[in-house]
């Protein structure tokens, strides 16, 4: 495991929006299952899960995508100071603009994490079944929102937009018959797919 508070851009004192811990677990459970070669992940912040991911699947590349230019910057840091240099990209740019590009580009993936906007996922969805190769793995984080997601009732407005967008994300990765889909109702909410066709 890696030392998350040694990282560079860690607040000691404040909130760090890193994959939590049983979260975490299920994330190495799957890659020590289906060790992906080519791994995606939207949403970098400093590197950690990135880090986790580089370091379980020895024999994996990771394509990373961070908008925030200061995090990328940060984030490729800390990856290279852990000796991963080579074997990780980090793409500072927005990520339904990477999906376009990798798309165009025809690259494919064995696993996608998904972690980045949460009200953009439903938008990203398309794009991500096609570059998942089947067999392949999408996990995402964050789908309960705080638990806004299944509550019933009125949902603040500010969190509206957010909230209708995961649980159309929701109900369409659990339709979709190509998508062998488990929700786990831990920490944040985790959707994991498997594609099947
Ligand atoms: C929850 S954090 C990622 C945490 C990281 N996966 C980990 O567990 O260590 C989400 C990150 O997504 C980035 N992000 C948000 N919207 C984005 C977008 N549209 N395109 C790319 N990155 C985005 C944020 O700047 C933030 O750093």
């Amino acid at each position: 495991m890696i030392d998350k508070t040694k990282l560079l851009g860690f607040k000691k004192d404040g909130y760090n929006p890193v994959i939590r811990p049983k979260t975490l677990e299920l994330m190495l459970k799957i890659l020590d299952m289906h060790k992906p070669k080519q791994v995606l992940e939207i949403g970098t912040y400093i590197g950690y899960s990135c880090s986790e991911i580089l370091q379980n699947c020895p024999t994996c590349n990771v394509v990373t995508v961070e908008k925030d230019k200061n995090l990328a910057i940060c984030a490729t840091e800390n990856l290279k100071n852990m000796g991963f240099s080579g074997r990780f990209s980090v793409w500072n740019m927005d990520a339904f603009d990477a999906l376009e590009k990798l798309q165009a580009e025809k690259q494919k993936f064995d696993f996608i994490f998904l972690d980045g906007a949460k009200g953009q996922y439903l938008k990203y969805l398309p794009i991500l079944k096609v570059l998942l190769n089947v067999g392949g793995v999408l996990m995402a984080d964050d789908i309960m929102f705080h638990g806004y997601v299944e509550q019933d009732g009125t949902v603040k407005h500010k969190h509206r937009t957010i909230v209708t967008n995961l649980r159309k994300f929701l109900q369409e990765i659990k339709e979709d018959k190509d998508f062998q889909t488990q929700i786990f109702d831990f920490e944040d909410g985790v959707s994991v797919c498997i594609k099947k066709s």
